[in-house]
């Protein structure tokens, strides 16, 4: 089994959102996989009643405030969210992390936010090409990782890690199967010794960046790589459902 994750970022407002909906056709080996989108936090009710919607397809949020209310302009709470039928949450993206200024800090905030209101983290981790450059992928990767940590070992719960270089986000660079491999054998591994290998094999690890329908069958089958993320290809209901039937 394999997890199917679009991240839809900032595109379809509403009427986008159910049209793609309406015209997704599944093809028949999505009942073997856990698909899931993630469309604006203003489209999600769109996504919920569209006419047709198959219910395979579960929604996230790509974003959450850590309180569950208050004087916080333009956000969006784990309670709402769930309420609004978010089942997942897209926590500690590299734009949230690279252009927002979102912490470590903050991500574990946010974990501990989803959990209380039964949304299944989607934990994002990733290097920029200068780490890369430098040799630090394991450094930078282990270190978002192990901040996230307690949070989520907290308490028990499922959760989602998502492999995400920087460098391959929207540029059409695809990290090869063994890049990605590497990277994620590397979180893979400290998924063992912080929770036992037995619950680690059930934290998926998706891979993120530039994933197309042409690539995704190369990439999943890369050890570690339990799913993938993806960003463009994920906009076209033709494109996801090709995704899917890659995922074999
Ligand atoms: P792209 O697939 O557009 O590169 O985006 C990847 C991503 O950031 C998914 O969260």
């Amino acid at each position: 089994m394999a997890v199917i994750a679009g991240n839809w970022k900032m595109h379809h407002g509403p009427r986008a959102t159910r049209d793609f909906f309406s015209s997704l056709v599944l093809p028949p080996n999505a009942g073997a996989h856990e698909l899931l989108i993630f469309p604006t936090a203003l489209s999600l009710a769109a996504a919920v009643d569209a006419p047709g919607r198959d219910p395979r397809v579960q929604l996230g949020v790509q974003n959450i405030h850590w309180e569950d209310k208050g004087a916080f302009t333009g956000e969006v709470s784990a309670a709402m969210a769930r309420e609004a039928g978010a089942a997942f949450a897209l926590v500690g993206h590299s734009e949230r992390r690279h252009l927002f200024g979102e912490t470590d800090k903050d991500v574990s905030r946010k974990i501990a936010a989803a959990r209380r209101h039964g949304l299944v983290p989607v934990v994002c981790v990733g290097e920029t090409l200068e780490e890369r450059r430098g040799g630090r992928v394991e450094e930078v990767i282990l270190g978002q990782l192990d901040a996230a940590l307690p949070a989520l070992t907290d308490v028990e719960g499922r959760f989602l890690l998502a492999y995400e270089p920087v460098w391959a986000i929207g540029t059409g660079e695809t990290a090869t199967p063994d890049d990605a491999a590497a990277a994620q054998g590397t979180l893979r591994a400290r998924l063992d010794e912080a929770l036992g290998p037995s619950r680690s094999t059930r934290v998926p690890i998706l891979y993120g960046g530039s994933v197309k329908p042409d690539n995704a069958r190369d990439l999943l089958a890369a050890p570690d790589v339990d799913g993938v993320l993806v960003g463009g290809a994920s906009l076209d209901a033709g494109s996801f459902a090709a995704l899917v039937e890659a995922a074999g």
